[in-house]
């Protein structure tokens, strides 16, 4: 059984990506991690927890991360998915609580206890990953599998022309992340917004109507929805995590994807959080005698929408 921990700032578009891990039978999620990102830590962790129950499955433990950036101050996306980051709908906190254990000591805790077997799920801006490798890189380098929601990938940024959002929150973290010594793969914000990609306005009315997890997964993406109007022009659904996440539960769905060198942008002016995505054909050239600019992520260019959307829908589907 694969063992997965995310490691989320839940907005709405990560809770859709939640719902799948926890419904997806072939791995266990054995730890959410929550860091400030769409909204503040604190709100993420109670989104983390809305997103668990929604799964109607298992309950992993959640521990509370980072409340700002390594260095800068928070950015928060409320316009982007509601004041408290699941469309404001109102929704119960549930009744659980996060452990006392802090999200670093509990990356580092849980990867030590299961030497090459976690694979990361990174859906948010990568803060506790960085802390935690930065307090204990021999036992981060013990992490199977990072998967990163970060980037324009091959594309460009969605908070400026170069920044993606989960590296602008914190492209420090993410350089970290980037350069340190595990196998990783980067799901682009490109992917989401690839031909087909979208959850189309049809698609979002049968989706309401498969059940509650389904319904539940529409309904807190209601800001975001509003959101795409306002900047694509016609009611759908973008899912960024949910590519990612999907990358990571189901690999059948990429198509393509590259070794690339890739380079985060921190200095402070117009690039901050720009990645550069520097897929040469490595294959061209003798890796090993690359001084610098060596391969340090598997970046995808191609992932096949039609099949995610056809699993997502199966994984969410109840009677
Ligand atoms: O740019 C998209 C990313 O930023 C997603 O992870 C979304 O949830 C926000 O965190
Ligand atoms: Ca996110």
């Amino acid at each position: 059984m694969r063992k997965i921990i995310i490691d989320t700032d839940t907005g709405s578009d990560d809770a859709v990506a939640i719902l799948m891990a926890l419904r997806e039978p072939t791995v266990e999620v054995v730890a959410v991690t929550t860091v400030c990102g769409n909204v503040n830590m604190e709100q993420a962790t109670i989104n983390a927890f809305r997103s668990i129950e929604a799964a109607d499955t298992y309950v992993p433990p959640v521990y509370k991360g980072a409340y700002r950036p390594l260095m800068r101050d928070a950015v928060t996306a409320e316009n982007v998915h509601g004041q408290d980051g699941m469309g404001d709908l109102g929704l119960p906190i549930p009744d659980m609580q996060a452990e006392k254990e802090h999200a670093v000591e509990a990356l580092i805790r849980i990867v030590k206890e299961n030497p090459g077997e976690i694979e990361i799920v990174a859906i948010g801006p990568v803060t506790n990953l960085a802390l935690a490798m930065m307090k204990d890189p021999e036992a981060m380098k013990l992490v199977k599998h990072i998967y990163s929601m970060g980037s324009g990938g091959y594309g460009m940024g969605n908070v400026t022309s170069v920044a993606e959002f989960n590296v602008f929150v914190d492209a420090e973290a993410y350089k970290v992340m980037v350069d340190f010594p595990v196998p990783k793969t980067i799901i682009g914000y490109d992917i989401c917004s690839l031909p087909g990609a979208f959850i189309e306005e049809n698609e979002i009315d049968e989706m309401k109507n498969e059940g509650p997890v389904s319904q539940f997964a529409i309904d807190c993406n209601s800001t975001l929805i509003d959101y795409c109007k306002r900047v694509w022009g016609s009611r759908k659904l973008d899912l960024p995590d949910p590519y990612a996440m999907a990358a990571a539960l189901w690999p059948e769905t990429v198509l393509e994807e590259h070794e690339c060198h890739c380079f985060v942008c921190t200095a402070d002016d117009p690039a901050y959080g720009q990645v550069v995505v520097d897929y040469r054909k490595f294959d061209a050239v003798n890796k090993d005698k690359l001084e610098k600019r060596r391969p340090n992520a598997n970046v995808i260019k191609l992932m096949d929408t039609a099949l995610f959307k056809k699993k997502l829908r199966e994984c969410l589907k109840t009677e």
